[in-house]
């Protein structure tokens, strides 16, 4: 056990019955720096100010309950060592503020009801057999587990929803743990509804299509959920099992995509816009009113990158050819004509041998 050493923790307070603003309160705390952030805490509590409210239960990354964010980044408590908290430190102090993108109830405790709990409530997260029940239990084969497996690891932190940035500008975006929870249902062989899930997640505006890619949630879930993943493969799904033409553009935007790689190698973004309003297609995107009206709506921020230079003329309409783009069309090729989608489950690892996984990995999805 190494010796204790002192630490400094910055502690964002609120407490509604004062009527006092938030504010921040320095405490001084002496532990070894391979206990947790989550010990410094409590030993604050303990020996100065009985009042702190942090919800915690098992100090060991398995409830989900002490979700904070620790100099700015979202993390349990308990799973944070104060000598890694310390590296991060603005001027030394560690500073430790309730989850973001949930409304504080006082001091570290958020409100997870109002917005964690109600999106998981909204993908229906139970599953929906159809049909009589089997006698017995029902038989799911072992690689249909693997998988959901993924998604099955969430511990329900809310750490994921804290960092997400997607509902920083949009509170009613689903979110990623409530997706990844979906996926959790989509993913199972007993569910009978995997279209109607599906093209209810793809339709709804702060569905699927309103994940922006930032990794934020990946980069923080302690438990390797990878709910952007997840994400992710609720769209190739809904697009490229169930070819589900949603509202949001969002399949004529992935068709769109893939068939740009395809012909050119390489992202030619002049054409992505008018595709991705026409299905996928570039004659209905410049042609069908509804796609047309849409073009033109997005004309404000187009000038808005050619005002800035991120658009020029020149790159827009011819498009610069890349040095081994080639390459990306044969590496299109050799993946489209593939017999079916290999999806290779990064989540779990074994002692097999790489040829072994690659057998095994065949149909038994995953990124
Ligand atoms: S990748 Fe998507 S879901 Fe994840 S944090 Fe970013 S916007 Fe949110
Ligand atoms: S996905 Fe990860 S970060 Fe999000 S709630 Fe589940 S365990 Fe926590
Ligand atoms: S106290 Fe249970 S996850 Fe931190």
């Amino acid at each position: 056990m190494a010796e204790a050493q002192d630490f400094t923790l910055k502690i964002r307070r609120f407490d509604p019955e004062s009527g006092e603003q938030a504010h921040w309160q320095d405490f001084g705390v002496e532990l070894d720096p391979d206990r947790s952030v989550l010990d410094g805490i409590l030993q604050v509590k303990d020996r100065e100010d009985a009042s702190l409210a942090i919800r915690c239960s098992c100090r060991a990354a398995i409830c989900g309950s002490c979700g904070v964010r620790i100099n700015g980044k979202s993390a349990l408590a308990c799973n944070t060592r104060l000598s890694d908290a310390k590296q991060t430190a603005f001027n030394g102090a560690i500073a430790v503020e309730p989850m973001g993108n949930m409304p504080v109830i006082k001091d570290l405790i958020v409100d997870m009801d109002a917005v964690h709990w109600k999106k998981i409530q909204r993908v229906v997260p139970w599953l929906l057999p159809e049909g009589d029940p089997p006698e017995r239990e029902y038989i799911v084969p072992a690689e249909a587990m693997i998988d959901v497996t993924q998604s099955m690891a969430c511990i329900q932190c809310g750490v994921c929803v804290s960092a997400c940035l997607s509902l920083e500008v949009d509170p009613e975006f689903i979110g990623p743990a409530a997706l990844a929870k979906a996926y959790r249902f989509v993913g199972d062989p007993r569910d009978d509804h995997t279209e109607e899930r599906l093209r209810d997640l793809a339709e709804d505006p702060h569905g699927i299509y309103d994940c922006t890619h930032c990794f934020a949630c990946i980069e923080v879930c302690p438990k390797d959920v990878a709910p952007m993943s997840q994400i992710m493969r609720l769209r190739r799904r809904a697009t490229a099992d169930f070819g589900i033409k949603d509202s949001n553009n969002g399949y004529g935007h992935e068709k769109g995509f893939v068939d740009i790689i395809e012909k050119w190698g390489t992202l030619h973004e002049a054409q992505l816009l008018p595709r991705s309003f026409g299905d996928g297609s570039m004659i209905k995107g410049q042609t069908e009113p509804g796609a047309v009206k849409q073009l033109v709506e997005s004309l404000p921020t187009a000038f808005r990158g050619l005002k800035s230079g991120k658009i020029t003329p020149r790159k827009a309409l011819l498009h610069p050819k890349l040095p081994d783009q080639k390459n990306v069309k044969h590496i299109y090729k050799e993946v489209h004509d593939r017999d079916k989608r290999i999806e290779l489950n990064l989540y779990i690892v074994s002692e097999n041998s790489v040829e072994e996984e690659g057998a095994q990995g065949e149909g038994s999805g995953e990124n």
